[in-house]
């Protein structure tokens, strides 16, 4: 089998994996299966570039292969273009994109420096995975240093509409960059379907096949790849005796009323003070002194630098006092706000153990924890998913109660709607729902994305050989209807075509 390398900006600590985005929970899903090598940041700082080298830890079947960033990188690389412009652009917040040209500049820079780092490490037979937007460049930087292998790109989060995309400067070399991939992959039709309206609006390309488009005389496949997770692995996690164990610990029985967990990075994009809004607006909806629910929000910490992570903290930490404070009693505190991580473990026994799985973002790629509170509960007694229409599950998770998560008054309305749902209607609705996530597994989404990588080329081969088959055809019958000129009469079409300038025109669209 043929080495799979996995190339990410950030390697994840496999026992902290949940809390640490679905990028990272599905590569670990992915290599736990296959093994290979993943390369990247292990997260830490040095002052001086002479102070980065690489270094390799095995983990089971995997090769963790990380380096530290400067200052300086991770200040323009990574808060800056990476944070600070791509995240917000492709989540839609133009009004949040900051741009610098220090932030470009150190951007290429670190792509760049990835290359050179990896492309020793690489064998000619591997097939190369390059995830999300730190690293779009990096095919073209792996491209310049010789680097003949498949390579592979997977957009994790979403794809912006092109009137959206085309206000970030630098977005023209950006996109340009990605024709240097084999294969470029999307959570959901509709990113897909923005992409290959910005590479055929904006960029002069066309679509030769559903997934393939043609620019400036390149190839690039592009298709949808929605990622799941390993369904079994999570439901046995959820099961197992230390869930049980972690459940009575936390003490969930023991409140009144029913539980509701959230579980996101504590990123704007989560749309969490709306959520704490609709959980406020929930509470007044119930008559005074009840208590029919309470949320258990984990919203671990990431880019804490930055202004806009900042301000979302406030506004968390605001909103759950005043929640507490004018709901609150000596036996009940309506809101648990945990800004740390947990691992995938005790999430799991959470989820269980809540009778809501409240997920809100205002825009997310997929959102696995969408999937991982499915999974999580008992098929008997199973709780009820509430899931934002901006999310990518979305896309899939129809059997949700599917919810607008701007709109507070809806989202507690779910919320009122899963508190008394029927047991019957419960079971019904997840049932559907585990169908789906069985159809779009961790494993099955990097099959799939692999296979595809792999048959590029030969895809690439045939279309090749199809258009040549029918240039040849073409102009053999340009030459037998110009040997023979009856053929040509002005009501045959092809006639029109050779005698007319239009034929240029043809031929230039077949090539
Ligand atoms: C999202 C992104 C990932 C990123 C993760 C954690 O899931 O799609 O690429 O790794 O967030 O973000 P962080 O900035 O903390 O590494």
């Amino acid at each position: 089998m043929r080495r799979l390398v996995i190339v990410s900006n950030r390697v994840a600590d496999p026992l902290l994996v949940g809390s640490s985005g679905g990028l990272a929970v599905c590569i670990l899903d992915a290599l736990r299966r296959r093994g290979g090598m993943w390369f990247g940041w292990n997260g830490e700082i040095v002052l001086n570039e002479s102070e980065i080298s690489t270094t390799s830890i095995k983990h089971d079947s995997c090769t963790l292969v990380t380096m530290p960033l400067t200052e300086r990188d991770y200040h323009e690389y990574y808060l800056g273009f990476s944070n600070e412009v791509l995240w917000p652009v492709h989540h839609y917040r133009l009004d949040l994109a900051r741009f610098t040209l220090e932030a470009a500049e150190g951007y290429r820079r670190v792509n760049t420096r990835f290359a050179d780092k990896l492309s020793p490490l690489l064998n000619r037979s591997d097939l190369i995975w390059v995830h999300d937007y730190h690293l779009i460049p990096l095919g073209a930087g792996l491209r310049a240093r010789g680097v003949g292998n498949e390579i592979g790109f997977f957009f994790h989060i979403p794809f912006p509409p092109p009137e959206v995309l085309s206000a970030t400067p630098e977005h023209d070399w950006l996109m340009r960059s990605l024709l240097e991939y084999d294969l470029v992959g999307f959570q959901t039709i509709s990113d897909h379907a923005n992409f290959c309206r910005f590479m055929c609006d904006f960029m002069g390309g066309k679509m030769t096949a559903p997934d393939t488009l043609c620019v400036d005389g390149k190839y690039l496949r592009a298709s949808v790849f929605p990622v799941g997770i390993d369904v079994e692995s999570f439901v046995a996690m959820a099961q197992s005796p230390l869930a049980d164990k972690r459940i009575q610990r936390t003490r969930l029985q023991a409140e009144p009323g029913l539980s509701i967990i959230g579980v996101d990075r504590l990123d704007y994009s989560k749309g969490l003070p709306e959520k704490f809004r609709a959980f406020r607006r929930l509470l007044e909806m119930y008559p005074d002194g009840s208590k029919p629910a309470s949320l258990i929000q984990i919203a671990p910490p990431t880019r804490e630098d930055l202004e806009s992570y900042i301000e979302i903290r406030h506004d968390l930490e605001a909103l759950s006092g005043e929640i507490n404070g004018q709901f609150g009693d000596f036996d009940w505190t309506p809101v648990r706000y945990i800004h740390r991580a947990f691992d995938r473990d005790t999430l799991a026994a959470l989820y269980r153990a809540s009778r809501i799985g409240l997920v809100t973002p205002l825009r997310d790629g997929m959102n696995l924890v969408a999937k991982e509170y499915v999974a999580a509960q008992d098929e008997v007694d199973p709780g009820v998913l509430i899931l934002s229409r901006f999310a990518g599950a979305a896309e899939d998770l129809q059997e949700a109660l599917i919810i607008n998560p701007y709109d507070v008054e809806e989202v507690a309305h779910a919320m009122r709607r899963a508190i008394e749902m029927t047991q019957q209607e419960r079971v019904e609705r997840h049932q559907a729902l585990m169908d789906r996530i069985h159809q779009n597994t961790a494993c099955n989404w990097m099959l799939s994305f692999l296979q595809a990588l792999r048959s590029c080329r030969e895809q690439h081969v045939a279309d090749v050989d199809a258009r040549n088959v029918q240039r040849r055809n073409t102009s053999q019958r340009r030459r037998s209807l110009v040997s023979f000129p009856e053929l040509s009469s002005p009501s045959n079409s092809m006639g029109k075509l050779i005698t007319g300038t239009k034929f240029g025109g043809e031929s230039t669209s077949l090539s």
